[in-house]
């Protein structure tokens, strides 16, 4: 068997197109246009590309951008009055403060003093809450863009058994009561797990957010499995050239993808999902403040194939 290949790039591409298409119908009827707030503290590097885009894509979706970049020595004060005026500011209906902040500032209670309707990333403990007792709430992107994509491949996910591999609070809970909320039976396995292996070999599913190159083999998976990789790592490349490097996946690609059934590859997998999830979020928290009708996008519907 070789696998189909999930191509995130043209879905997330889709995902766009209808956030656009949606912004330019509702903007005139509401008077006014959606508006993204996205603050950076200091200068990662991955950071610094990550704002950019969201910044270019959102104006692209036919938004507004409001960019923030502070000083690696902010203060949580001044952080927070950023977020408490952003927060009462109307023309803003989606704040988003890029991860990971310096260290001295408690990443915790930022997030937490973002209004939980503004909350595009549905980082907030509310969000969280609401998402883990199974009621609408706004849900990290990361995730929906793996539900849109699992939703397109399974006409019903209901009774699928689907192993999560890592526990962040950016992806992996998310993903595994995402997945709990669509009635799959959910394995959740994490740096301490002893038997990964052995859970992988009985999934439907497989959603890898690990960050470590080519974890997952073949002989864990199940024939026919799907499988999510959502780990971005950047490894040597010597075969491109001395000093080369190129991205790859927490899985071992070539291998799994001749015994799983769909598979994501990276980069062009799961990647672009990202951004594009975060426009819909933008849109829906937007649709959400002005008491629009916030219908699914296609794609987050059962059976859009
Ligand atoms: N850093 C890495 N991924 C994310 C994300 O999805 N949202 C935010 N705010 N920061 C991140």
């Amino acid at each position: 068997m070789t696998a189909e290949l999930i191509d995130g790039k043209a879905f997330a591409a889709v995902v766009r197109e209808k956030v656009r298409d949606r912004v330019a119908t509702l903007a005139p009827q509401a008077g006014q246009t959606p508006g993204l707030a996205v603050v950076l503290v200091g200068h990662d590097p991955a950071s610094e590309v990550y704002v950019r885009s969201k910044g270019r894509q959102a104006l692209e979706a036919g938004m507004k951008s409001f960019e923030y970049r502070l000083p690696e020595s902010t203060q949580a004060g001044e952080l927070l009055d950023l977020i408490e005026r952003l927060n009462t500011d109307t023309q803003v209906h989606g704040i988003l403060v890029q991860l990971p902040l310096p260290s001295h500032l408690d990443e915790r209670k930022i997030i937490n003093t973002i209004a939980p309707h503004k909350d595009v990333d549905g980082f907030h403990i509310s969000n969280v809450g609401m998402v883990g007792t199974g009621q609408d709430a706004i849900v990290p992107c990361t995730p929906l863009g793996c539900m849109m994509m699992l939703r397109t491949l399974h006409d019903d996910l209901r009774g699928k058994t689907a192993l999560v591999i890592g526990h962040s609070n950016v992806v992996g809970k998310p993903m595994a009561r995402m997945l709990l909320n669509a009635d799959c039976t959910v394995m959740v396995a994490h740096k301490s797990s002893t038997n990964i292996p052995e859970l992988a070999r009985h999934a439907d599913i497989v959603v890898v957010a690990a960050g470590v190159p080519g974890l997952v083999r073949s002989d864990w998976i199940k024939p026919g499995a799907t499988v999510i990789d959502v780990g971005i790592n950047r490894i040597a490349a010597p075969e491109k050239g001395e000093g080369k490097t190129r991205l790859v996946g927490d899985v071992d690609f070539d291998e799994v993808r001749k015994v799983a059934g769909a598979i994501t590859p990276v980069p062009g997998g799961v990647g672009p999902m990202t951004i594009a999830c975060l426009l819909a979020n933008t849109l829906s928290a937007y649709c959400h403040q002005h008491g629009l009708a916030d219908e699914p996008l296609p794609l987050d519907e059962q059976d859009p194939k």
